[in-house]
């Protein structure tokens, strides 16, 4: 049984509980935030104590953490677990900076612990079996790569404000999905951004609308396209073009009902945000990070994957603003 901490009680904490409730080989011991309304009602759903964040690294009973507390925390908190010896499970991005990332790599690697990045998109089992089909060679050698992935609707400005920016905070996730999919490095990066959606946004400087697009030193290319808004619900496809066919994978609609008259047919919007479109893939991951730390084995996506998606979203960010091509080293 592996005890586990939670270090969060937000949106994404109350995931991973929730994930974590569902398997029969792990347990929430603890939970602290920074609000105690927060961290009470967490602990009550989870049937664990509340504590503080000092107090659950130090704790002998806790196995691992779960770090789910806002990105400028994440620092600190690896640190003190990777030198406590526990498991870290931490929620993307792990750190804004390229340098910071380096750093707590270091300390992972030399305290010898687990560690996983949260990109949950990898336990998707639509994506998942995209990949594999890949693998298996079903459509040849890949060519071309197209991920959409566009929210329902913008967050607060006081989020935007404290998010890193659009490439940092949401093409993340695409980043890493482009790495997982193309299984080659890429060494070319090109940006354009803008501000379609809400000023606000603009004004607290960031884009809600862009566009990258990628290129392997083979010329296999994959474009990604993020936008803050989406009338028809949470957009996340993939499509994937190789020499000898095309994989697919749509959105997820909230129902299968599709609704046909003399008009025409109609089906349902896409499942609301993250949280219900990626359930499974929440779900999926924990069991996946807890059996990694049951049996010692090392996990994926780790934290290498988390510092080589940080340099792609740090290329975007510098591309925008130059409006040339970064080459990746
Ligand atoms: N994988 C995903 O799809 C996904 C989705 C949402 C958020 N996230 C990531 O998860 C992290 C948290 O995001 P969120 O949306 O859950 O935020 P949130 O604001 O809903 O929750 C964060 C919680 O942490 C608490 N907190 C702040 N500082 C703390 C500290 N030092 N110790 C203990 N608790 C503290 C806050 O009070 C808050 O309750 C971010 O890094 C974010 O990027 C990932």
């Amino acid at each position: 049984m592996v005890k586990i901490g939670i270090l969060g009680c937000g949106r994404i904490g109350q995931v991973h509980v929730r994930s974590i409730k569902a398997l029969n080989n792990a347990q929430v011991v603890a939970v602290a935030d920074a609000v105690p309304k927060a961290a009470d009602t967490l602990a009550a759903t989870a049937s664990a104590r509340v504590s503080t964040a000092d107090e659950i690294i130090a704790a002998a009973d806790v196995d691992a953490v779960v770090i789910g507390t806002p990105t400028d925390t994440h620092f600190d908190l690896i640190h003190q677990a990777a030198a406590a010896g526990k498991a870290i499970f931490c929620e993307k991005p792990i750190d804004m900076s390229v340098d910071n990332i380096r750093t707590c790599m270091k300390a992972v690697e030399e305290a010898g612990v687990t560690f996983m990045t949260g990109f949950n998109r990898r336990f998707d089992p639509n994506f998942g079996h995209l990949r594999a089909r890949i693998a298996a060679g079903d459509i040849g050698a890949v060519e071309l790569v197209s991920i959409t992935s566009r929210d329902p609707a913008p967050p607060p400005v006081s989020y935007i404000e404290r998010s890193g920016g659009l490439f940092r905070d949401m093409m993340i996730h695409d980043f890493d999905m482009a790495r997982f999919l193309m299984g080659e490095d890429f060494v070319r990066l090109h940006a354009a951004g803008s501000n379609l959606v809400d000023p606000a946004i603009g004004q607290a400087g960031d884009v809600d609308t862009a566009a990258v697009i990628l290129t392997t030193a083979s010329g296999k290319i994959c474009q990604i396209s993020n936008s803050r808004r989406a009338a028809y619900g949470y957009d996340q496809r993939i499509e994937v073009h190789g020499q000898n066919g095309m994989l697919r994978a749509e959105n997820q609609l909230e129902t299968t009902v599709e609704y046909a008259t003399s008009d025409g047919f109609r089906r349902a919007p896409a499942q609301h945000f993250f949280l219900e479109r990626y359930g499974q893939a929440f779900e999926a991951e924990m069991a996946s990070f807890v059996s990694a730390v049951t049996e010692g084995t090392s996990v994926t996506p780790g934290i290498q994957d988390g510092l080589q998606a940080q340099i792609l979203a740090d290329a975007a960010s510098a591309a925008l603003e130059s409006g040339q091509p970064v080459e990746l080293g």
